[in-house]
């Protein structure tokens, strides 16, 4: 059977660095505060004028370069974002355009923080069908932009990256011993559509709008809907947390990653966390993680690798792959 086989990860941060200390000069808050609550200790963000499409391109020029390939090599581009650079066209076609890429298709995927987990299945089953053969997925996200800056129980939380992975068709025997996806799960109930959205849009107040999040029920639902998308890649693979090289899950919150890993049964050791050094930077956070584990030696091929994330709307899922 056609697995997708992930050959080349890319990442980019903006230069930009706000520190907690820097945050109590901005609102009343303090550095222990937003490390006991959440883990994280910066996040970086954009200047003026720099744009989801400037980081999504840097990430995905550096996948292509991992990789080996050029953008001659890819059939499809699909970006996850809740923050494009414009209503429409989509950020994917831009970055396209960018990258000097005249063919395929490119487009883009919204699922707020499980945006990348919900990008990569899309792939996946491209893939499977035999439509594409080799995908660029990129996670990208400016949500400074959608903070208010004056509410400390939001802004403290989020920060602006880009990651970015490229997916490859490849033969495999329909085993967990395959090398690729073996399984991905996603949810998505908006019974919860009011706990964590942007109060703006298009169609409704003709503004962008500002994050609005009810921060303790986000936090009760996560660990539960987290653990249910991940019992099912088990029950569907006949794989166990005891079989995982890396648990790479959204980094949204160190608490919530904790809590998600203590109730698997995940070795503490296993688990990959970047979010003290970047907050949430929704559908970027899982590659930015993935990149990071890639290039300082922890992952390495053959290894049993498990994704997850939850977000607004609410939208959950897993990827459960060997990398
Ligand atoms: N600095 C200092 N004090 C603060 C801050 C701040 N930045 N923000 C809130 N407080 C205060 C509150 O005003 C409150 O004060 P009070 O007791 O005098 O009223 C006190 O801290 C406690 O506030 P709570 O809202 O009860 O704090 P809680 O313990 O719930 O922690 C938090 C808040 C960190 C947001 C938590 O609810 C959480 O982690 N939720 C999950 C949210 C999340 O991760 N969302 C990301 C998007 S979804 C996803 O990606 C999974």
């Amino acid at each position: 059977m056609i697995r997708s086989i992930i050959v080349g990860t890319g990442s980019y941060s903006p230069a930009k660095i706000l520190t907690n200390k820097d945050m109590e000069s901005i609102i009343d808050t303090t550095d222990e505060w937003i490390t006991q609550r959440t883990g994280i200790k910066q996040r970086h963000i954009v200047e003026d004028g720099e744009t989801t499409a400037d980081l999504g391109e840097k990430a995905a020029r550096a996948a292509l370069e991992n990789a080996g390939l050029t953008t001659d090599d890819l059939d499809m581009i699909i970006l996850a974002t809740s923050t494009p650079n414009n209503t429409f066209p989509a950020t994917s076609v831009d970055i396209q355009n960018r990258l000097g890429m005249h063919h395929g298709v490119a487009f883009d995927v919204q699922a707020v923080c499980s945006g990348f987990v919900f990008a990569l299945t899309t792939a996946d089953q491209y893939i499977k069908s035999g439509y594409a053969k080799r995908i660029l997925v990129i996670g990208a996200e400016t949500f400074s932009r959608l903070l208010d800056w004056e509410d400390r129980t939001t802004c403290v939380l989020f920060g602006d990256g880009a990651g970015a992975v490229i997916v490859e068709a490849g033969e495999g025997e329909g085993t967990s011993a395959d090398r690729g996806i073996l399984t991905s799960h996603l949810r998505s109930d908006g019974v919860h559509k009011d706990k964590l959205y942007v109060d703006g849009g298009p169609s409704t107040t003709g503004t962008t709008g500002k994050l609005r999040m009810q921060g303790k029920e986000v936090f009760r639902h996560a660990v539960g809907m987290i653990t249910d998308v991940i019992e099912d890649a088990y029950k569907a693979t006949g794989l166990t947390s005891d079989d995982l090289d890396w648990f790479i899950p959204h980094q949204a919150n160190k608490r919530i990653i904790d809590a998600s890993a203590k109730k698997l049964k995940i070795d503490p050791k296993k688990v990959v966390i970047t979010v003290d050094r970047h907050g949430n930077t929704s559908a970027a956070s899982i590659p930015l993680a993935i990149c990071e584990a890639v290039k300082d030696g922890r992952v390495k091929k053959g290894d049993i690798i498990l994704l997850e994330a939850m977000g607004g709307g609410f939208t959950w899922g897993s990827v459960l792959l060997r990398w």
